[in-house]
């Protein structure tokens, strides 16, 4: 069964599916974009992650292409077409596709939506999440505003392939003054010998997890104490537990940073009990 994507109102089979050249995103990675997980043919967090695409168009000053509730159509038919039932829906709005120039496009361009959907094996995850993953950390190198999800992904592509190139599974940034911001594409967490939960507070220097928000919220419910503060990759290395978390990862285990074991190599209880609240947690949303 070939996959097929939306592309501009139309339903097209993935080797037809085309957007212009003159595409914004494109030429200037100038867009927008969201990946939800589905899990049993649920759309997992669907309204936060939409909630987050509005503030994200609104912050780049980019239309809806089509309304909301029309969008919520979309995905779904893009799941029913690819029938898919766990894996991940992708979905990017850019600029639309006008005759390049680094300023905004004239009034009446129209905003670009492309929705896609794909399978994830769960039990790749889930086997992963047993063994828990490598982390490296990075330099912060990244455009000022990392709180926005723009497509101005280049600086994580690299990081993440240079952490790969080390065996590690993900990047973590440290910015200037030595703490970690978050991942290439995930948020950062430990848990500290005194068994405190500690994220970095969701300033504008970290991506505002939609994940991160959910697990907060499970940590209240399973009784953790929970600080939201940075900390730093040494801090990361003499913690209990360390864990990375996003859309499909839920809450990842994070055995070893910088080659150095954390805690006792393996997957730690706080991190395992988060990710079986955030599961069972999601099985149960509408
Ligand atoms: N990435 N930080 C960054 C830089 C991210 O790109 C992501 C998500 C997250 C976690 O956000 P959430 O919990 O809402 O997925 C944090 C997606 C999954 C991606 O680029 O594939």
């Amino acid at each position: 069964m070939s996959r097929i994507a939306y592309v501009n109102g139309r339903y097209r089979p993935l080797a037809k599916a085309q957007v212009s050249v003159d595409d914004r995103a494109f030429t200037f990675g100038d867009g927008v974009y969201e990946v939800c997980e589905l899990r049993g043919g649920a759309l997992i967090e669907e309204k936060p992650h939409l909630d987050r695409l509005g503030r994200s168009l609104a912050a780049l000053r980019i239309d809806w292409p089509i309304g909301r509730e029309a969008l919520k159509l979309v995905m779904r038919e893009v799941v029913r077409r690819n029938r898919v039932r766990d894996g991940l829906v992708y979905l990017q709005v850019s600029r639309g596709a006008a005759r390049r120039d680094h300023g905004f496009p004239p009034a009446g361009v129209r905003p670009g939506l492309v929705v896609a959907a794909r399978p994830l094996d769960p039990s790749v995850n889930a086997a992963r999440a047993a063994a828990g993953v490598a982390v490296a950390t990075t330099p912060e190198t990244r455009w000022a505003h990392p709180h926005i999800k723009s497509l101005q992904l280049l600086p994580n592509v690299l990081a993440k392939q240079a952490a790969r190139e080390k065996g590690a599974f993900e990047a973590w940034f440290v910015d200037r003054d030595g703490f970690v911001t978050e991942g290439a594409s995930t948020n950062a967490w430990i848990v500290t010998g005194e068994g405190t939960l500690v994220t970095r507070q969701a300033d504008d220097a970290i991506l505002h997890g939609v994940t991160r928000a959910a697990l907060i919220e499970l940590a209240a419910g399973l009784g953790l104490r929970l600080v939201e503060r940075p900390f730093t990759p040494e801090e990361a290395k003499r913690a209990r537990e360390a864990f990375l978390s996003s859309a499909t990862n839920i809450a990842m285990p994070v055995v070893k940073l910088d080659g150095a074991p954390i805690g006792d190599g393996r997957p730690g209880p706080v991190t395992l009990a988060l990710r079986g609240a955030f599961l069972s947690a999601a099985l149960m949303r509408p």
